[in-house]
């Protein structure tokens, strides 16, 4: 967790947070003839023949309640008509700092009680005869009937599509502090920086450690931007700056903002012309996310505009409706346009439309869209059209029949400098136009 900014207007916006989602879980659970939930908050995972464990991520159910970022062990407790209980595992340590019991005003909403361990917590459990549900990670000891029900999970999804004020605000400081980190990226790469360099320029600046991260950063300079979760942080500084696609976001109470920038040397003026193009289309495409717009049909119109911006470079010799027939723009652009963001990067629910729906499949040939439905209030999605130059996906282009629709000199010029991708988290408004999370924190200053 990071402590900058809780404000009294977050604590506030917790209460109405607390009472919207419990009401949608005691609704779930009412369908469902269920009494109740335990919902854990996940264990420690240790590493093969050693004695570490991974980083530790919590249960989304757990935090969606509970802003606890590192309580191994504990639980949630959630029956109808009670206070809900936070039983807290608090371990006899002395290797590590065991959590300090929360003092937040959030915590008064809930019955605290304290153990020591993992056991003394399951111990508190309901039997299983009772038919509560059970959310989390590990198994529940015992014969539960309702481990993870689907059923479950999909109400739940629903609710957690339709942010709360209070998840906005949480994801508006994770804006600010993923822009905060950008711009010391940005600046990093001018300077000339490695791969590296622009990490730490990142984390620095956006307040975050490695294991702080929503996700592991895409930090890719030149022909390393057309690895699409490129991984590696090279030390090395290149012989030259081309290009930089980063693509890191910040995390505040367990919620993430998700956001790429790419960056274009002065001397690639062709490349920064696309820069330029691509910014200008995703605006366009930020300011149709509004209720009721399929987002399939924004995603095809996202490879619309792949298509013009190729077009006008000349690097495709055929029109807009042609590249799209034939499916070469696919070749370009091979992922989603976005996918709803929350607790996690690629949030749930995007594929039903209500709980007892089916999936809605994404069009053909485009099975990477994380996101299938149509956009509703409260809804928070990412919006990140891409262009590269791979390799691996322009060789059978340029060995096939459609090998004539390109200029594989332009594409031989542009590709040193690997692609674009801009990204930002967009909320869907109930009437009028999207707020731009990320626009508005670079406007900040
Ligand atoms: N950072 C992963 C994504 O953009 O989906
Ligand atoms: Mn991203
Ligand atoms: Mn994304």
């Amino acid at each position: 967790m990071n402590s900058h900014s809780p404000t009294a207007s977050l604590d506030e916006a917790y209460t109405a947070h607390l009472d919207i989602t419990g009401a949608a879980i005691d609704r779930a659970l009412e369908e469902l003839r269920l009494p109740g939930v335990a919902i854990h908050a996940g264990s420690l995972h240790g590493v093969f023949l050693d004695d570490q464990t991974y980083p530790f991520k919590p249960n989304p159910w757990f935090l969606w309640l509970a802003p606890l970022a590192d309580t191994p062990d504990s639980l949630i407790l959630w029956e109808p008509g009670q206070t809900p209980r936070l039983i807290l595992v608090v371990p006899d340590d002395y290797w590590h700092l065991p959590p300090q019991p929360p003092v937040d005003p959030w915590v008064k909403h809930f019955a605290l009680e304290i153990v020591r361990t993992p056991e003394e917590a399951l111990a508190l459990l309901p039997a299983p005869e009772r038919g509560w549900a059970w959310l989390g990670e590990p198994a529940p000891p015992g014969d539960w009937s309702h481990v993870n029900p689907e059923h479950l999970h999909r109400r739940l999804e629903q609710a957690r599509c339709r942010k709360t004020d209070y998840e906005l605000l949480c994801m508006q400081e994770a804006s600010r502090l993923g822009v905060a980190g950008h711009r010391a990226a940005q600046h990093a790469f001018e300077a000339g920086g490695s791969e590296f360099a622009i990490h730490m320029a990142f984390l620095r600046a956006s307040s975050m450690t490695d294991t702080d991260l929503p996700y592991a950063s895409i930090v890719g300079l030149n022909e390393h931007a057309a690895t699409l979760h490129y991984q590696h942080r090279d030390r090395q500084v290149p012989a030259q700056h081309r290009s930089l696609l980063i693509d890191a976001g910040a995390g505040f109470r367990g919620y993430a903002s998700d956001i790429t920038r790419t960056w274009a040397a002065p001397a690639m003026s062709l490349f920064g012309s696309l820069v330029d193009g691509m910014d200008r289309m995703q605006q366009g495409l930020c300011a149709q996310v509004r209720t009721g717009v399929p987002w399939p049909a924004l995603h095809m119109a996202a490879h619309r505009g792949v298509a013009r911006l190729l077009r006008t470079a000349g690097v495709l010799r055929v029109g807009e409706d042609e590249a799209l027939e034939s499916g070469l723009t696919r070749a370009f652009l091979p992922h989603g346009l976005g996918h709803l963001l929350g607790l996690q990067v690629h949030d749930v629910g995007g594929f039903h439309e209500t709980a007892d729906a089916p999936p809605l499949p994404p069009p053909e040939g485009h099975r990477w869209l994380r996101l299938t439905r149509r956009l509703e209030p409260g809804f928070v999605v990412t919006v990140e059209p891409g262009l590269y130059f791979i390799p691996m996906l322009l060789a059978p282009l340029r060995a096939g029949p459609l090998a004539g629709s390109v200029d594989w000199q332009l594409v031989d010029q542009l590709a040193p400098c690997g692609g674009i991708r801009i990204e930002d988290n967009v909320v869907v408004t109930a009437a009028g136009p999207p707020r731009n999370l990320t626009r508005e924190a670079f406007a900040a200053g």
